[in-house]
């Protein structure tokens, strides 16, 4: 931790409070927010280790999870990212509210709107949705997920794990690897791992690699043995079936056998290398189980605990900016 780590008293007093209204993308974070976000994770996490997990930093406040998509991770860690600071969590199921009865996005945030909650945590399938929300509604809105686009909070517990981890971000390289096309986790990690001075690479078939990707400031490579030579981290991404439309990947096995990360790829990155996977995994497809349950080089169980941490420290300082003004 820096010195000056702001904790929850800092919260409480709300000298340090999170810098918008909103969370929507990394890219409208500076480097020092990150800094004093990660430094608050870091408390949270000790606390979530503890018997007694409650603060009421949210005291007072209520929290809306308004999940469109499909969720075990994100959802579950704001539902208990905001419990643990006290605040009242409610969580909407689009499947048995009147979303299933046809109510748009906008009705139906505009509705829960009306019940005067503090923060909505958006999921949505459609890139930009959150961003919409925030201009159609009084309370703050932060994008658990819009489509393709990004998953900022992702990217804040991914930069926890890694600072854990190693120490620092700083230096790193990291390697991004399989289907970054459909991944907003990939999007936001660019940003993110920018900021905090990774050095970034994208490695995957041209199919599943962004067209504009090249003006991104990171590395490129379509093969992973490549990708992978010197890595101190490989991100695996999971291969998004559900947000392709035809056949981006010959078949599975194939995908496996060029782009699936097993022992042998593996060896080709540093050899005190970390791997990461945001979940849920497919396993024998994009990673094999061998190397993802391996944890001394595996992250991906500690990427689920940061999640809490991360979370609780966004909305803890989002609550003192509500507080504070
Ligand atoms: C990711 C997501 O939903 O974008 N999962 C997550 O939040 N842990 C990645 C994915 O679905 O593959």
């Amino acid at each position: 931790m820096t010195a000056n780590a702001p904790g929850p008293e800092e919260v409480r007093k709300g000298t340090f409070r999170f810098p918008q209204r909103h969370f929507l993308s990394v890219f409208d974070l500076e480097r020092p927010d990150v800094e004093r976000l990660l430094d608050l994770a870091e408390g949270f996490v000790a606390l979530n280790r503890q018997k007694a997990k409650k603060l009421d930093l949210l005291k007072g406040h209520t929290l809306i999870n308004l999940f469109f998509e499909a969720s075990t991770r994100t959802q579950s860690s704001f539902e208990l990212a905001g419990k643990r600071l006290g605040a009242d969590v409610v969580n909407m199921n689009p499947r048995t509210s009147s979303v299933a009865k046809g109510e748009t996005l906008i009705d139906t945030a505009v509705t829960l709107n009306a019940m005067h909650p503090d923060i909505l945590v958006v999921r949505h399938g459609a890139s930009g949705a959150a961003s919409l929300l925030s201009q159609k509604v009084s309370c703050s809105v932060v994008n658990a997920g819009d489509g393709q686009h990004e998953h900022p909070s992702q990217a804040l517990l991914d930069a926890l794990s890694l600072k854990r981890a190693f120490g620092r971000v700083e230096g790193l390289t990291v390697a991004i690897c399989g289907d970054v096309l459909h991944s907003r986790v990939a999007r936001s990690n660019v940003g993110m791992l920018g900021l905090l001075g990774a050095r970034v690479r994208l490695v995957g078939p041209p199919t599943l690699i962004p067209s504009g990707a090249d003006r991104w400031g990171v590395e490129i490579a379509h093969d992973l043995r490549t990708g992978l030579a010197g890595a101190d981290v490989v991100m695996m991404l999971r291969l998004q079936l559900e947000r392709m439309e035809g056949a981006l990947v010959p078949s599975l096995r194939e995908y496996f056998r060029l782009w699936g990360l097993d022992r042998e790829k593996l060896a080709r990155a540093a050899p005190h290398v970390r791997v990461m996977h945001p979940g849920p995994m497919n396993r024998g497809v994009e990673i094999d189980s061998d190397v993802a349950d391996d944890l001394s080089v595996s992250l991906i169980q500690d990427q689920v605990e940061m999640g809490v941490a991360a979370r609780m420290a966004i909305l803890a300082s989002m609550a003192a900016r509500l507080d504070n003004g």
